[in-house]
């Protein structure tokens, strides 16, 4: 069993800004795994700590580059340019999924598990993956970067998400779309 259940829209750790990290210890590293665990298993390719209800500025994610699953901490992006839409979906919203526009390119600095510095030129879907787990960070979730026609829509449907909720099976990810 995951080691955590991923919280879902409707809970409010997910619209909260989560605090920076000072502290880079065993507890974290810790943290990390069992975050990467709970993401394997949903799965997904991304998932940051407010998804399990911790409210500490830091994600796991693991691309399928073959580098298994790494850890950023406290990741700001310093540049973005560009364009590029794709469908996005999140562990936290199951089920529902729509295309996004976001930036293409992005630098991405931050530190890891030992508190080095990382500093990562990303682009589009590793770029999507960081930029998705950035904003779970600052409590955005993926409707709000919907458009206004399609938000009004999204939030219809993530309303019935919630009320059907009790009923439902789970539902799992599409093949080929990613979830974070
Ligand atoms: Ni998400």
């Amino acid at each position: 069993m995951a080691p955590y259940e991923i919280r879902i829209v409707g809970d409010p750790v997910l619209r909260q800004r989560a605090e920076e990290i000072t502290d880079i210890d065993g507890r974290l590293a810790r943290l990390a795994e069992d975050m990467a665990a709970t993401m394997y298993e949903a799965p997904g390719v991304g998932l940051a700590a407010p998804q399990v209800g911790v409210q500490k500025r830091l994600f796991v994610y693991d691309t399928g580059d073959g580098q298994g699953a790494r850890t950023l901490i406290n990741p700001e992006i310093r540049e973005a340019s560009g364009e590029w839409a794709f469908e996005e979906g999140c562990l936290s919203v199951p089920g529902l999924s729509w295309e996004i526009l976001r930036p293409r390119d992005i630098h991405l600095v931050g530190l890891d598990l030992d508190g080095n510095e990382v500093s990562i030129e990303a682009s589009e879907y590793e770029a999507r993956v960081f930029q998705h787990e950035l904003d779970h960070l600052d409590g955005v979730l993926l409707l709000e970067r919907l458009d206004e026609d399609s938000r009004k829509a999204a939030r219809r449907a993530v309303r019935e998400l919630m009320l059907g909720r009790q009923e439902a099976a789970p539902a799992k990810a599409a093949r080929g779309l990613s979830l974070h």
